[in-house]
């Protein structure tokens, strides 16, 4: 079956790289998506085990649309009584790229339409809507003039890995989190460290990569088990297979933060997580840290957005500079979306990438850090 799973912006291909991993076919890359091809388990899969997807959609039927009316009839044609029996409840969500279909919650009410409205006619019942945990959920997506309609696999988007408790200011989405990591080439050996981590997302994805806890492990339910043709044992097959490969990481973490209800709530959050004990969480303002041996550094400093900070060309100049002086032999990786301050860190980056972060764009820089690291110029 085809299969659209679906991301963040500039993490289309860690996402296919994941997904070539668990031998899905055809892959092929788009803006925020990846399409490939793949079998019941592999959905499942997706779902299951992939740090970067937010969606794993299956598409019904593609249409060429050019107006709210081309929608509707479009939708109403496809037969949805497969998909959604009288019993069941339905949520529809859409995403629209397009110069004629600007408003999609105006695409989500025209699909609604015509959905109810085949069932009524064709079948002689009226679907109850739900948006919050629906049986099917529809997912209408448009680029241009091309209209995809899709059932979601997931549920909720997948980002919500449901192990966190506490959100300290400003926290990163999980799967941004992971598709940083997973850029950032860490071996998994050198100790992880985020010296500015707030509620943790970073330190507590590292130790889920490295302890190979899938990102669905504490979901409690997925979008494909309420469907009609769900498998249930071909699910519990891929979720113990999965489970197995759960194991003591062999590396150390660290998260600190110059505040204490950030560390607080990294403790809190860290709670459900096996292994936790791998993981050191201490109060410190990163100017006073230090390293005598290699760490795989993460950074995620404020932006003087939600998390204010006064002085911020400052803050990034000392910052550099700190690194600098006391990370020698240590890897630093920066994500910020505030590359005018960046322009004060003064070291070169051997490698960058951009990243959307909730709407803005953000970048992820990587230094190494050895005795006279180049200053910039
Ligand atoms: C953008 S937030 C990090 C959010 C984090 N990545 C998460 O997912 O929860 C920036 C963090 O830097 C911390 N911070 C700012 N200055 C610091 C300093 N000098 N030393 C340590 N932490 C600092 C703030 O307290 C804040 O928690």
């Amino acid at each position: 079956m085809k299969i659209v799973v679906t991301t963040l912006q500039g993490l289309e291909n860690v996402l296919a790289k994941e997904l070539a991993d668990l031998n899905l076919q055809n892959i092929k890359i788009s803006k925020r998506a990846v399409e490939c091809e793949g079998s019941w388990a592999q959905l499942y899969k997706c779902n299951y085990q992939v740090r970067t997807a937010i969606r794993v959609l299956v598409p019904i039927q593609e249409f060429q649309v050019s107006n709210e009316d081309q929608l509707y009839d479009a939708v109403y044609s496809i037969d949805w009584y497969p998909y959604i029996k009288e019993e069941n409840t339905l949520a529809i969500r859409a995403a629209a790229n397009s110069p004629v279909f600007k408003n999609s919650r105006y695409v989500t009410y025209k699909a609604k339409d015509a959905i109810v409205d085949h069932l009524r006619d064709k079948y002689g019942y009226r679907p109850s809507i739900d948006t919050k945990n629906p049986d099917t959920q529809v997912h209408i997506f448009i680029s241009d003039e091309k209209l995809i309609v899709s059932l979601d696999s997931s549920g909720q988007s997948l980002h919500l890995r449901n192990y966190k408790e506490r959100f300290y200011k400003a926290p990163l989405n999980e799967v941004i989190a992971a598709g940083i990591i997973l850029l950032s080439d860490w071996n998994q050996q050198d100790t992880f460290y985020d010296p500015m981590c707030g509620s943790g997302t970073l330190v507590s994805e590292a130790l889920m990569m490295a302890s190979n806890l899938p990102p669905g492990y504490f979901i409690k339910e997925f979008g494909f088990q309420k469907w009609a043709d769900y498998h249930p044992e071909i699910f519990k097959a891929i979720k113990q297979s999965a489970d197995e490969r759960i194991q003591q990481p062999e590396c150390a973490f660290k998260g600190s933060d110059y505040n204490k209800f950030a560390v607080r709530d990294l403790k809190k959050n860290l709670q459900r997580l096996p292994f936790r004990e791998k993981v050191q969480v201490f109060q410190r303002d990163f100017f006073k840290t230090s390293a005598h041996e290699a760490h795989h550094v993460i950074i995620n400093p404020p932006y003087d957005k939600r998390v204010e900070q006064k002085g911020l060309d400052d803050f990034y100049k000392m910052t550099g500079d700190h690194l600098k002086n006391h990370w020698q032999g240590s890897q630093a990786w920066i994500f910020t979306t505030r590359k005018d301050a960046m322009k004060s860190f003064g070291l070169h980056s051997s490698k960058k990438y951009t990243l959307d972060n909730g709407g803005d764009e953000a970048k992820l820089y990587k230094f190494e850090i050895y005795a006279g690291s180049k200053k910039r110029g």
